[in-house]
């Protein structure tokens, strides 16, 4: 049995993100395997806020895996609702993705706190909401200890204030 399997919906919408296509066909496939013992926990992913009301009404949604950071906050409204439902929010992309975070903000922010301008990004995202869990990617070791010793960053509410309107 897998633990968790995210069924990715291909989207269509801008930048290859969400659409509203109908998710109904295949998130019975899904309940399929999972009453059949190959999946313990469902997850779905690339999903709009609609899509994921209709995922929860057929299953337990464990997690879901969207776009998301301090730049891209079109799920803030999704995130508030399924940290009250227990549902983890795991953001794809939370360093930027191809073209890592960049902004004068984001850079002054980090001077104050003596941290990089990407730790202070993953930092944000763990204090945004504790249904926020992390999957930042690297192929460098020494990136990978930044990341982690990200966890530890304390932002203040001023440095909250100053990062959060650079989504905004
Ligand atoms: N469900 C989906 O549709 C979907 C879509 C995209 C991605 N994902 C998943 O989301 C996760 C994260 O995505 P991602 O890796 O593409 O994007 P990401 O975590 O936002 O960014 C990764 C980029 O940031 C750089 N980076 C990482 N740590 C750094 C650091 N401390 N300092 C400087 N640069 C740093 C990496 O370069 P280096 O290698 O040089 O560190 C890489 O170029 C992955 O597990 C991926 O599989 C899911």
């Amino acid at each position: 049995m897998i633990d968790v399997v995210n069924m990715r919906f291909m989207g269509g919408g801008a930048g290859h993100g969400p659409s509203e296509e109908p998710i109904a066909r295949q998130m019975e496939q899904m309940v399929k395997r999972q009453e059949r013992g190959l999946i313990k926990h469902i997850g779905i992913s690339n999903v709009t806020l609609a899509q994921t009301r209709v995922a929860r009404e057929m299953a337990d949604i464990v997690c879901v895996q969207n776009l998301y950071n301090l730049a891209n906050r079109g799920d803030d409204e999704m995130i508030d609702e399924l940290a009250k439902a227990g549902i983890a929010y795991v953001p794809f992309f939370p360093l930027g993705g191809f073209s890592p975070l960049q902004s004068d903000e984001l850079a002054a922010v980090a001077q104050d706190v003596d941290a990089s301008a990407l730790q202070v990004a993953l930092a944000w995202l763990l204090r945004r909401s504790p249904n926020i869990l992390l999957i930042p990617g690297t192929s460098s070791v020494d990136h990978l200890r930044e990341n982690v010793e990200a966890a530890t960053l304390k932002l203040d509410a001023d440095a909250m204030a100053a990062l959060d309107k650079i989504g905004k």
